[in-house]
């Protein structure tokens, strides 16, 4: 006792109240991580991690799994990676890193987390269309209408509206980009993918819900190529003026999927947001001390 005294490890926190040792965390073993994980909870409906895929995992919790059962520079493997948390994880720990999931909603929202959260723009996937035969054919494929929809979403980087859990956005609106103007204020891009048979009426409808919801260019991303009478009816919708870049952008803009796939990208001003916002934010203080814990 008097020892530990000399070296200031007796507190009290007031006279007369029962002296206490100090001990520091570094000193102590702690306790193993047992077959039990109780410490992590699940990703929460409001929660800021949530993306809206129905069945995302905690990052914490494939951050564990990545640390405990493999070593920086080893490949992890996820067959059924969802909105690919495992791959983040494995990222953030300096893992190699497969993903396979059989949905392109999947796909969209993974290759804009790893965008958002790392910087990765052009992460191959394999075994999705390169060319319009093959992307007329997953819009014809039995269910496929949704899937060639997030997968043309993917292609200019727009957030899937709705997700899986709310099938078919209203308006026809399937999704959305933000980006920021002058002053910080956030600004809307609506998309709208049509793989079916196109007409002006429906580039006058996206005229219409532009106004209504004050969104400030609309995209049309189409199947079919435009027709003239389509091209003269997005001209009427005039231009949006980016006050912080001081230029023009063509106010309705016609993409189709030929032109998506030779590289052809929408004129948005360069303040574009992360898709998934959330995705920003990779705990790497966590991963540092999953590292620690696991000596990994
Ligand atoms: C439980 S979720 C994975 C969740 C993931 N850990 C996350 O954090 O998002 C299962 C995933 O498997 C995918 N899937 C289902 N059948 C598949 C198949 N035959 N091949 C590849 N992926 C498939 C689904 O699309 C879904 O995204």
């Amino acid at each position: 006792m008097e020892e530990l005294h000399r070296q200031g490890r007796i507190v009290q926190s007031k006279p007369g109240t029962v002296p206490r040792q100090k001990r520091y965390l570094d000193e102590m073993p702690g306790m193993p991580v047992s077959t039990w994980w109780d410490d992590i909870p699940p990703v929460q409906a409001q929660g800021a991690e949530r993306l809206g895929y129905p069945t995302q995992k905690p990052l914490a919790l494939l951050e564990r799994v990545i640390a405990a059962s493999s070593r920086p520079g080893d490949v992890v493997l996820d067959p059924f990676c969802g909105c690919g948390t495992a791959l983040i994880a494995a990222e953030t720990l300096g893992r190699r890193w497969i993903g396979i999931d059989v949905t392109y909603l999947s796909i969209a929202v993974m290759r804009a987390r790893l965008r958002d959260a790392f910087g990765l723009e052009d992460v191959p996937v394999i075994g999705q269309p390169t060319e319009v035969e093959g992307a007329r054919q997953l819009a014809q494929s039995p269910g496929g209408r949704y899937q060639f929809q997030w997968w043309a979403l993917g292609l200019i980087d727009a957030k899937p509206l709705g997700g899986v859990e709310k099938k078919g956005a209203d308006r026809g609106i399937d999704g959305v980009i933000t980006f920021t103007d002058r002053n910080g204020e956030i600004r809307t891009v609506l998309v709208s993918v049509k793989s079916g048979g196109v007409n002006s009426g429906m580039v006058r409808d996206l005229k219409g819900t532009l106004e209504r919801e004050q969104a400030s260019i609309g995209l049309f991303v189409t199947m079919e190529e435009p027709t003239e009478p389509m091209r003269e009816e997005a001209a009427t919708a005039g231009l949006f003026h980016s006050e912080l870049w001081n230029r023009d952008y063509q106010r309705i803009q016609l993409l189709s999927i030929r032109e998506l796939l030779a590289g052809t990208k929408p004129a948005l001003p360069p303040f574009v947001l992360p898709t998934y916002q959330q995705a920003e934010r990779v705990p790497t203080k966590m991963a540092a001390e999953q590292r620690e814990m696991f000596g990994g």
